[in-house]
Protein backbone atom coordinates (compact mmCIF):
# COMPACT_ATOMS: atom_id res chain seq x y z
CA UNK A 1 0.00 0.00 0.00
CA UNK A 2 1.43 3.60 -0.86
CA UNK A 3 0.49 5.97 1.54
CA UNK A 4 1.18 9.77 1.16
CA UNK A 5 1.75 11.35 5.10
CA UNK A 6 1.05 15.26 4.67
CA UNK A 7 2.80 18.04 7.07
CA UNK A 8 2.80 21.41 6.23
CA UNK A 9 2.83 23.65 9.13
CA UNK A 10 4.38 23.15 12.78
CA UNK A 11 1.99 21.39 14.98
CA UNK A 12 2.10 19.03 11.87
CA UNK A 13 5.09 17.57 12.88
CA UNK A 14 5.09 16.91 15.91
CA UNK A 15 1.74 14.22 14.67
CA UNK A 16 3.60 13.07 11.86
CA UNK A 17 6.86 11.53 13.59
CA UNK A 18 5.29 9.09 15.53
CA UNK A 19 3.79 7.59 12.44
CA UNK A 20 6.55 7.79 10.68
CA UNK A 21 8.84 5.94 13.17
CA UNK A 22 6.08 2.89 13.49
CA UNK A 23 5.71 2.99 9.98
CA UNK A 24 9.65 2.59 9.98
CA UNK A 25 9.95 -0.17 12.78
CA UNK A 26 6.86 -2.26 10.86
CA UNK A 27 8.42 -2.21 7.57
CA UNK A 28 11.90 -2.99 9.11
CA UNK A 29 10.43 -6.89 9.92
CA UNK A 30 7.79 -7.10 7.03
CA UNK A 31 8.63 -8.97 4.04
CA UNK A 32 8.70 -6.73 0.77
CA UNK A 33 4.74 -7.50 -0.29
CA UNK A 34 4.10 -6.41 3.26
CA UNK A 35 5.64 -2.72 3.69
CA UNK A 36 3.87 -0.04 3.77
CA UNK A 37 5.02 2.66 0.78
CA UNK A 38 5.16 5.67 2.59
CA UNK A 39 5.72 9.40 1.32
CA UNK A 40 6.33 12.26 3.19
CA UNK A 41 4.90 16.01 1.81
CA UNK A 42 5.68 18.79 3.06
CA UNK A 43 3.54 21.36 1.45
CA UNK A 44 5.54 24.50 2.55
CA UNK A 45 3.09 26.33 4.61
CA UNK A 46 6.07 26.98 7.47
CA UNK A 47 9.31 27.57 6.27
CA UNK A 48 11.22 29.70 8.41
CA UNK A 49 14.07 27.29 10.11
CA UNK A 50 12.63 27.57 13.25
CA UNK A 51 9.36 27.24 12.27
CA UNK A 52 9.52 23.82 10.06
CA UNK A 53 13.09 22.17 9.88
CA UNK A 54 14.57 22.35 13.39
CA UNK A 55 11.76 20.24 13.88
CA UNK A 56 12.47 18.17 11.25
CA UNK A 57 16.29 17.77 13.34
CA UNK A 58 14.75 17.46 16.75
CA UNK A 59 12.03 15.39 15.96
CA UNK A 60 14.28 13.13 13.38
CA UNK A 61 11.56 13.24 10.61
CA UNK A 62 13.35 12.39 7.47
CA UNK A 63 14.04 14.66 4.29
CA UNK A 64 10.55 15.18 2.68
CA UNK A 65 9.81 13.41 -0.55
CA UNK A 66 8.06 16.00 -1.76
CA UNK A 67 8.53 19.68 -0.40
CA UNK A 68 5.61 22.02 -2.53
CA UNK A 69 7.05 25.38 -0.98
CA UNK A 70 3.51 27.13 -0.81
CA UNK A 71 4.66 29.47 1.91
CA UNK A 72 2.46 32.50 3.09
CA UNK A 73 -0.47 34.02 1.52
CA UNK A 74 -4.00 34.75 1.92
CA UNK A 75 -5.85 31.48 3.08
CA UNK A 76 -7.68 31.03 -0.53
CA UNK A 77 -3.88 31.46 -2.12
CA UNK A 78 -2.28 29.53 0.46
CA UNK A 79 -4.89 26.56 0.03
CA UNK A 80 -4.85 26.94 -3.50
CA UNK A 81 -1.21 26.97 -4.26
CA UNK A 82 -0.89 23.34 -1.85
CA UNK A 83 -3.82 22.17 -3.66
CA UNK A 84 -2.13 22.47 -7.17
CA UNK A 85 0.95 21.21 -6.20
CA UNK A 86 -0.08 18.54 -4.78
CA UNK A 87 -2.54 16.93 -7.68
CA UNK A 88 0.59 16.98 -9.73
CA UNK A 89 2.15 14.55 -7.37
CA UNK A 90 -0.84 12.39 -6.62
CA UNK A 91 -1.35 12.05 -10.09
CA UNK A 92 2.59 11.29 -10.76
CA UNK A 93 2.56 8.75 -7.69
CA UNK A 94 -0.96 7.69 -7.18
CA UNK A 95 -0.76 6.87 -3.65
CA UNK A 96 -3.69 4.35 -2.15
CA UNK A 97 -4.37 7.10 0.60
CA UNK A 98 -3.21 10.12 2.15
CA UNK A 99 -3.09 10.56 5.81
CA UNK A 100 -3.54 14.49 6.79
CA UNK A 101 -3.10 15.54 10.54
CA UNK A 102 -4.23 18.15 12.26
CA UNK A 103 -6.32 21.35 11.28
CA UNK A 104 -4.16 23.60 9.50
CA UNK A 105 -4.72 24.71 6.07
CA UNK A 106 -2.05 22.26 4.42
CA UNK A 107 -4.58 19.62 5.88
CA UNK A 108 -7.71 21.16 3.68
CA UNK A 109 -6.08 21.57 1.23
CA UNK A 110 -4.84 18.06 0.72
CA UNK A 111 -7.82 15.95 1.68
CA UNK A 112 -9.86 17.96 -0.93
CA UNK A 113 -7.47 17.17 -3.63
CA UNK A 114 -7.16 13.55 -2.50
CA UNK A 115 -10.79 13.09 -2.69
CA UNK A 116 -11.28 14.38 -6.04
CA UNK A 117 -9.34 12.23 -7.53
CA UNK A 118 -10.57 9.03 -5.80
CA UNK A 119 -8.04 8.44 -3.02
CA UNK A 120 -8.87 7.34 0.14
CA UNK A 121 -8.10 10.04 3.15
CA UNK A 122 -7.23 9.51 6.85
CA UNK A 123 -7.61 12.29 9.23
CA UNK A 124 -5.65 12.03 12.12
CA UNK A 125 -6.84 14.17 15.07
CA UNK A 126 -10.64 14.28 13.48
CA UNK A 127 -13.98 15.30 15.50
CA UNK A 128 -12.48 17.73 17.39
CA UNK A 129 -14.91 21.24 17.12
CA UNK A 130 -14.88 24.07 19.06
CA UNK A 131 -18.17 25.53 17.61
CA UNK A 132 -16.47 28.67 16.19
CA UNK A 133 -16.94 28.98 12.62
CA UNK A 134 -14.52 32.59 13.10
CA UNK A 135 -11.57 30.26 13.12
CA UNK A 136 -10.16 28.83 10.28
CA UNK A 137 -9.30 25.77 12.07
CA UNK A 138 -12.81 24.92 12.80
CA UNK A 139 -13.74 25.44 8.83
CA UNK A 140 -10.59 22.99 8.15
CA UNK A 141 -11.47 20.55 10.71
CA UNK A 142 -15.05 20.28 9.36
CA UNK A 143 -14.24 20.28 6.03
CA UNK A 144 -11.64 17.56 6.14
CA UNK A 145 -13.81 15.42 8.49
CA UNK A 146 -16.83 15.19 5.47
CA UNK A 147 -14.37 13.74 3.36
CA UNK A 148 -12.35 11.55 5.26
CA UNK A 149 -12.95 7.72 4.81
CA UNK A 150 -11.02 6.83 8.26
CA UNK A 151 -11.25 9.07 11.25
CA UNK A 152 -8.28 8.96 13.88
CA UNK A 153 -9.82 10.62 17.49
CA UNK A 154 -7.88 11.29 20.33
CA UNK A 155 -10.40 12.03 22.81
CA UNK A 156 -14.22 11.19 23.26
CA UNK A 157 -15.89 14.71 22.84
CA UNK A 158 -14.70 13.88 18.87
CA UNK A 159 -16.28 10.84 18.40
CA UNK A 160 -20.02 12.17 19.87
CA UNK A 161 -19.21 14.96 17.34
CA UNK A 162 -18.69 12.73 14.47
CA UNK A 163 -21.90 10.79 15.45
CA UNK A 164 -23.92 14.03 15.62
CA UNK A 165 -22.86 14.83 11.83
CA UNK A 166 -23.66 11.44 10.68
CA UNK A 167 -20.44 10.13 10.41
CA UNK A 168 -20.03 5.99 9.59
CA UNK A 169 -19.42 4.68 13.20
CA UNK A 170 -16.81 2.05 11.37
CA UNK A 171 -14.82 4.96 9.94
CA UNK A 172 -14.37 6.52 13.67
CA UNK A 173 -11.56 5.02 15.57
CA UNK A 174 -10.28 6.14 18.94
CA UNK A 175 -6.56 6.02 18.91
CA UNK A 176 -5.17 8.51 21.71
CA UNK A 177 -3.05 11.60 20.71
CA UNK A 178 -0.10 11.15 18.72
CA UNK A 179 1.08 14.61 19.66
CA UNK A 180 1.33 13.04 23.07
CA UNK A 181 3.67 10.40 21.87
CA UNK A 182 5.97 12.62 20.81
CA UNK A 183 5.80 14.59 23.87
CA UNK A 184 6.84 11.20 25.47
CA UNK A 185 9.70 10.25 23.46
CA UNK A 186 11.41 13.16 23.30
CA UNK A 187 10.90 13.43 27.07
CA UNK A 188 12.78 10.60 27.09
CA UNK A 189 15.27 11.42 25.09
CA UNK A 190 15.28 14.32 26.95
CA UNK A 191 15.91 12.63 30.55
CA UNK A 192 18.91 10.60 28.64
CA UNK A 193 21.00 13.89 28.31
CA UNK A 194 20.06 14.01 24.47
CA UNK A 195 21.74 17.44 23.02
CA UNK A 196 19.42 20.33 22.71
CA UNK A 197 19.58 22.91 20.05
CA UNK A 198 19.96 26.48 21.61
CA UNK A 199 19.79 28.77 19.10
CA UNK A 200 21.38 31.07 20.94
CA UNK A 201 18.89 30.63 23.82
CA UNK A 202 19.86 28.75 26.92
CA UNK A 203 16.87 27.31 29.70
CA UNK A 204 18.81 28.39 33.23
CA UNK A 205 18.39 28.76 36.78
CA UNK A 206 14.84 28.81 36.48
CA UNK A 207 13.29 25.57 38.41
CA UNK A 208 10.09 26.09 39.84
CA UNK A 209 11.88 25.24 43.52
CA UNK A 210 13.81 27.95 43.20
CA UNK A 211 11.23 30.67 43.80
CA UNK A 212 7.69 31.67 42.21
CA UNK A 213 9.34 30.03 39.09
CA UNK A 214 7.98 31.47 35.34
CA UNK A 215 5.57 31.54 33.03
CA UNK A 216 5.71 30.63 29.19
CA UNK A 217 3.47 32.12 26.91
CA UNK A 218 2.83 31.46 23.06
CA UNK A 219 0.01 33.09 21.13
CA UNK A 220 -0.61 33.35 17.64
CA UNK A 221 -4.10 33.01 16.79
CA UNK A 222 -5.10 35.31 14.24
CA UNK A 223 -8.04 36.99 16.45
CA UNK A 224 -5.69 37.67 19.41
CA UNK A 225 -2.56 38.87 17.91
CA UNK A 226 -3.55 41.21 14.87
CA UNK A 227 -6.79 42.80 17.12
CA UNK A 228 -4.74 45.68 18.58
CA UNK A 229 -7.25 46.50 21.61
CA UNK A 230 -7.24 42.30 22.22
CA UNK A 231 -3.56 42.10 22.21
CA UNK A 232 -2.92 45.21 24.00
CA UNK A 233 -5.57 43.72 26.52
CA UNK A 234 -3.73 40.25 26.80
CA UNK A 235 0.19 41.75 27.13
CA UNK A 236 -1.32 43.82 29.50
CA UNK A 237 -2.51 41.07 31.67
CA UNK A 238 1.53 39.27 31.28
CA UNK A 239 3.32 42.51 31.95
CA UNK A 240 0.92 42.35 35.64
CA UNK A 241 2.17 38.50 35.88
CA UNK A 242 5.58 39.41 34.95
CA UNK A 243 5.53 41.89 38.06
CA UNK A 244 5.69 37.99 40.11
CA UNK A 245 7.61 36.14 37.92
CA UNK A 246 9.84 35.81 34.72
CA UNK A 247 7.21 35.39 31.78
CA UNK A 248 8.79 34.17 28.90
CA UNK A 249 7.44 34.32 25.25
CA UNK A 250 8.86 32.75 22.16
CA UNK A 251 6.81 34.82 19.85
CA UNK A 252 5.90 33.35 16.37
CA UNK A 253 6.30 35.55 13.24
CA UNK A 254 2.84 36.86 13.26
CA UNK A 255 2.46 37.93 16.56
CA UNK A 256 6.21 39.77 16.60
CA UNK A 257 4.74 41.13 13.27
CA UNK A 258 1.91 42.82 15.12
CA UNK A 259 3.80 43.74 18.36
CA UNK A 260 5.85 45.53 16.41
CA UNK A 261 3.23 47.02 14.22
CA UNK A 262 1.00 48.14 17.14
CA UNK A 263 3.96 49.68 18.89
CA UNK A 264 4.30 47.53 21.80
CA UNK A 265 7.33 46.22 21.93
CA UNK A 266 8.59 49.23 24.30
CA UNK A 267 6.17 47.91 27.05
CA UNK A 268 7.45 44.58 26.34
CA UNK A 269 11.05 45.19 26.95
CA UNK A 270 10.43 47.53 29.60
CA UNK A 271 8.88 44.64 31.64
CA UNK A 272 10.16 41.56 32.77
CA UNK A 273 8.52 40.04 29.78
CA UNK A 274 11.46 38.18 28.23
CA UNK A 275 10.14 38.19 24.23
CA UNK A 276 12.56 35.20 22.09
CA UNK A 277 12.23 33.58 18.46
CA UNK A 278 10.05 30.46 18.09
CA UNK A 279 12.41 27.48 19.99
CA UNK A 280 12.93 24.48 18.36
CA UNK A 281 10.54 21.38 20.27
CA UNK A 282 13.15 20.45 22.90
CA UNK A 283 14.19 23.36 23.53
CA UNK A 284 10.63 24.88 23.96
CA UNK A 285 9.69 21.53 26.15
CA UNK A 286 12.99 22.05 28.66
CA UNK A 287 10.72 25.68 29.03
CA UNK A 288 7.48 24.64 29.55
CA UNK A 289 7.60 21.58 31.44
CA UNK A 290 8.90 23.01 33.99
CA UNK A 291 7.07 26.64 34.33
CA UNK A 292 5.04 27.18 37.01
CA UNK A 293 2.22 28.37 34.58
CA UNK A 294 1.53 28.10 31.00
CA UNK A 295 -0.57 30.57 28.95
CA UNK A 296 -1.47 30.18 25.58
CA UNK A 297 -4.05 30.12 22.69
CA UNK A 298 -2.16 27.09 20.98
CA UNK A 299 -4.38 23.32 20.43
CA UNK A 300 -1.60 21.61 21.10
CA UNK A 301 -0.05 23.03 24.39
CA UNK A 302 -3.57 22.75 25.94
CA UNK A 303 -3.09 18.86 25.50
CA UNK A 304 0.63 19.13 26.08
CA UNK A 305 0.45 20.76 29.64
CA UNK A 306 -2.47 18.17 30.18
CA UNK A 307 -0.52 15.54 29.33
CA UNK A 308 2.43 16.38 31.87
CA UNK A 309 0.30 17.99 34.62
CA UNK A 310 1.31 21.62 33.91
CA UNK A 311 -0.76 24.23 35.14
CA UNK A 312 -2.31 26.13 31.63
CA UNK A 313 -4.67 29.40 31.15
CA UNK A 314 -5.87 28.99 27.46
CA UNK A 315 -6.09 32.48 25.99
CA UNK A 316 -9.55 31.91 23.95
CA UNK A 317 -13.03 31.56 24.69
CA UNK A 318 -13.18 28.01 23.51
CA UNK A 319 -11.61 25.18 22.84
CA UNK A 320 -11.79 21.97 20.79
CA UNK A 321 -10.30 19.91 23.43
CA UNK A 322 -12.46 19.84 26.31
CA UNK A 323 -11.02 17.10 27.51
CA UNK A 324 -8.10 19.30 28.77
CA UNK A 325 -10.49 20.85 30.74
CA UNK A 326 -12.76 18.16 32.18
CA UNK A 327 -9.67 16.05 32.98
CA UNK A 328 -6.70 18.11 32.52
CA UNK A 329 -5.31 21.34 34.17
CA UNK A 330 -6.18 23.49 31.47
CA UNK A 331 -8.53 26.62 32.13
CA UNK A 332 -10.07 28.79 29.42
CA UNK A 333 -9.34 31.90 30.84
CA UNK A 334 -11.05 34.48 28.01
CA UNK A 335 -8.95 36.94 25.98
CA UNK A 336 -9.28 40.06 28.25
CA UNK A 337 -7.37 41.60 30.71
CA UNK A 338 -9.50 41.65 33.36
CA UNK A 339 -10.64 37.74 32.66
CA UNK A 340 -7.10 36.61 32.65
CA UNK A 341 -5.70 38.37 35.70
CA UNK A 342 -9.13 37.11 37.31
CA UNK A 343 -7.59 33.40 37.11
CA UNK A 344 -4.68 34.67 37.75
CA UNK A 345 -5.25 35.97 41.37
CA UNK A 346 -6.89 32.46 42.03
CA UNK A 347 -3.77 30.87 40.86
CA UNK A 348 -1.64 32.85 43.00
CA UNK A 349 -3.56 32.21 45.99
CA UNK A 350 -2.96 28.14 45.74
CA UNK A 351 -6.11 27.31 43.60
CA UNK A 352 -4.13 25.58 40.96
CA UNK A 353 -5.84 22.57 39.30
CA UNK A 354 -5.44 19.00 39.47
CA UNK A 355 -5.74 16.95 36.33
CA UNK A 356 -4.77 13.69 34.93
CA UNK A 357 -3.80 12.36 31.28
CA UNK A 358 -7.01 11.54 29.54
CA UNK A 359 -7.60 7.68 28.15
CA UNK A 360 -5.29 6.54 25.45
CA UNK A 361 -2.73 9.44 25.64
CA UNK A 362 -0.06 6.48 26.58
CA UNK A 363 2.34 7.17 23.79
CA UNK A 364 0.79 4.30 21.39
CA UNK A 365 -1.30 6.28 19.31
CA UNK A 366 0.71 6.02 15.88
CA UNK A 367 1.04 2.35 16.84
CA UNK A 368 -2.91 2.01 17.17
CA UNK A 369 -3.02 3.45 13.89
CA UNK A 370 -0.83 2.30 11.92
CA UNK A 371 -1.59 -1.38 13.26
CA UNK A 372 -5.13 -0.41 11.85
CA UNK A 373 -3.91 0.55 8.11
CA UNK A 374 -1.72 -2.53 8.24
CA UNK A 375 -5.06 -4.79 9.04
C1 LIG B 1 -0.93 28.03 11.21
C2 LIG B 1 -2.26 27.30 11.36
C3 LIG B 1 -2.64 27.25 12.83
C4 LIG B 1 -1.52 26.67 13.67
C5 LIG B 1 -0.27 27.49 13.42
C6 LIG B 1 0.89 26.98 14.22
C7 LIG B 1 -3.83 27.59 9.50
C8 LIG B 1 -5.08 28.24 9.09
N1 LIG B 1 -3.34 28.01 10.67
O1 LIG B 1 -1.15 29.37 11.60
O2 LIG B 1 -3.78 26.43 12.98
O3 LIG B 1 -1.87 26.71 15.03
O4 LIG B 1 0.04 27.42 12.02
O5 LIG B 1 1.98 27.82 14.11
O6 LIG B 1 -3.34 26.73 8.81
N2 LIG B 1 5.16 33.02 8.88
C9 LIG B 1 6.52 33.18 8.84
N3 LIG B 1 7.29 32.07 8.72
C10 LIG B 1 6.76 30.81 8.61
C11 LIG B 1 5.36 30.67 8.65
C12 LIG B 1 4.57 31.77 8.78
O7 LIG B 1 7.03 34.29 8.93
O8 LIG B 1 7.53 29.83 8.52
C13 LIG B 1 4.31 34.22 9.05
C14 LIG B 1 3.90 34.83 7.73
O9 LIG B 1 3.82 36.18 7.90
C15 LIG B 1 2.51 34.28 7.53
C16 LIG B 1 2.00 34.19 8.97
O10 LIG B 1 3.15 33.85 9.75
O11 LIG B 1 1.73 35.07 6.72
C17 LIG B 1 0.93 33.19 9.17
O12 LIG B 1 1.33 31.90 8.71
P1 LIG B 1 0.21 30.81 8.29
O13 LIG B 1 0.85 29.55 7.92
O14 LIG B 1 -0.73 31.44 7.32
O15 LIG B 1 -0.63 30.63 9.59
P2 LIG B 1 -0.18 30.53 11.12
O16 LIG B 1 -0.62 31.76 11.81
O17 LIG B 1 1.24 30.11 11.28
Amino acid sequence: MKIFLVAGARPNFMKIAPIIRRMESWNAGASAGEKLLWRLVHTGQHYDYAMSMSFFEDLMIPAPDYFLDAGSGSHAVQTAKIMTSFEKVCLDENPDMVLVVGDVNSTLACSITAKKLNIRVAHVEAGLRSRDMSMPEEINRMVTDAISDLLFVTEKSAIKNLRREGHREEAIVFVGNVMIDTLFFQLEKLKKGDQVQGMGYEVKGKDKDGGDGYAVVTLHRPSNVDDKETLFGIIEALIRISEDMPVIFPAHPRTKKTIEAFGLMGRINASGIEMLPPLPYMLFLQLWKDASLVLTDSGGLQEETTALGVPCFTIRENTERPVTIDEGTNILVGTTKQGILSEYEAFRSGASKKGRVPELWDGKAAERIVDLLIR
